[in-house]
Order: structure tokens, then C-alpha cells, then sequence
């Protein structure tokens, strides 16, 4: 299968990602990565393991459709299977998610459906939850509303700041992203309503929540 991922930062997780086609963990190919953003450390990255890049910028069209238009052309010319949105900061509309329904996945770094949107790292910090975490979700229409794939938890400490969380956070991103893309490659998700099942792990150790062990606090 053809993976592209969307990105517009640094590409931490595309990092992960792309460590995992290498390690064998993910059986699937990193085919291109795309970005709105022209100086997006992830291009970088991907270019320095051979992966193809794709600058799109909004404003070189006239509309978002247009631009999706493209996205979509470049995207079905290299038979992308699986779109991984690894910190695009660009809502995808309709015309990328009719031609890819239930082949995008999103990472987020908060416990969905809590803190959707922007910072949720901070908007858990300062909502005073004590557990936050992350998700990895399909993508429809809504901001961060899609099933839900797979999460990860992990401790909200009294010390903690933005920064602190959001490494903590960090970690688990990279660990559950991979686990996420592989079920998928392998054909083991299955989207039934909002719930989205692992295929021959009927047990609670399917994958579908990981407890992040408790670190030692400093
Ligand atoms: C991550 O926190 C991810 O959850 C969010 O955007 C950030 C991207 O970080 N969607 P990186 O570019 O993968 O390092």
C-alpha cells in the first residue's frame, strides 16, 4: 500500500512514521509527503530518506476546492491507499474527504472527544484534567470528530507546563501512530458507526487503548 503524509511543521511524527516502514513495522511505503508550508521541517525529512515532497500552497489557488482538486490529482497519481495527517494545520474539506472516506487518520494530541482544535495540550493544562493523552481517529467533515482508532493516556502532572505535557504526549504519538497505520494496512480496522473494531483481537488487549506507563516525576 502507498502512504502520503500531510504535513506543515516539524514532522515528529512523520519521523515515526517513516521509522516504522524501515524498521518493518508498518508494511506499507511512505510515498510522498505533502505540505502547505514551503519551509516545513518535514520536508526535510523525508527528502533525506528518499521520499518524494509536494509543496501545495493555498494561496497559488483560487479557492480551497481548487486546491483540494490538486491535492487529490497528486495524491491518485502516486495510488495513495492511506493519507496520515501528522500536523497539517489545514482543515481538509470535502473534496479530499469524498475521494478518501475512511482512508485519512489524524493524529491529536488530547483525549477526544475532549479538547478538539488547536492546543489541546493547553486546553487540557488549563481545563485541570488529570489524565490527557492522545488519538489517532479517521477524518470526516468535523474538526477532529472522526472514529476513534486508537488512544493513549497519560498523567497530567501539578508541575506540569504546556511544553512538559506535550513531550510526554509526544511520546505516545509516535508509539500509537505506527500501530494504527499497520492495522490498517493489514486490514484489521473496521469502521461500524463512530466504533472502529480491530479484527482477530477480540480481547481487551486489542490495541485500541494504550496505557502509557506512569513515568517517575523529576
Ligand atoms: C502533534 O502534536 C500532533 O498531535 C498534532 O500536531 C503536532 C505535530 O507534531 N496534530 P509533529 O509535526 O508531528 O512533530
Amino acid at each position: 500500500m502507498n502512504i502520503a503524509v500531510l504535513a506543515s511543521g516539524r514532522g515528529t511524527n512523520l519521523q515515526a512514521l517513516i521509522d516504522a516502514t524501515e524498521a518493518g513495522k508498518i508494511s506499507a511505503r511512505i510515498v510522498l509527503v505533502v505540505s502547505d508550508v514551503e519551509s516545513a521541517y518535514a520536508l526535510q525529512r523525508a527528502a533525506r530518506h528518499g521520499i518524494e515532497t509536494r509543496v501545495l500552497r493555498p494561496k497559488e489557488f483560487p479557492d480551497r476546492v481548487r486546491f483540494e482538486e490538486e491535492m487529490v490529482r497528486v495524491l491518485r497519481s502516486r495510488q495513495v491507499g492511506l493519507i496520515c495527517l501528522a500536523g497539517f494545520m489545514r482543515i481538509l474539506g470535502s473534496t479530499v474527504i469524498e475521494n478518501f472516506r475512511g482512508r485519512i487518520m489524524n493524529i491529536h494530541p488530547a483525549l477526544l472527544p475532549s479538547f478538539p482544535g488547536l492546543h489541546g495540550q493547553r486546553q487540557a493544562l488549563e481545563y485541570g484534567v488529570k489524565i490527557s493523552g492522545c488519538t489517532v481517529h479517521f477524518v470526516d467533515e468535523g474538526v477532529d470528530t472522526g472514529p476513534i482508532i486508537i488512544q493513549a493516556a497519560v498523567p497530567v502532572f501539578s508541575g506540569d507546563t504546556e511544553e512538559s505535557l506535550s513531550s510526554r504526549i509526544l511520546e505516545q504519538e509516535h508509539r500509537i501512530y505506527p500501530l494504527a497505520v499497520q492495522a490498517f494496512v493489514e486490514g484489521r480496522l473496521k469502521i461500524e458507526g463512530r466504533r472502529v473494531h480491530f479484527r482477530g483481537e477480540e480481547s481487551s488487549r486489542s490495541g485500541e487503548v494504550v496505557l502509557s506507563p506512569v513515568p517517575q516525576q523529576p
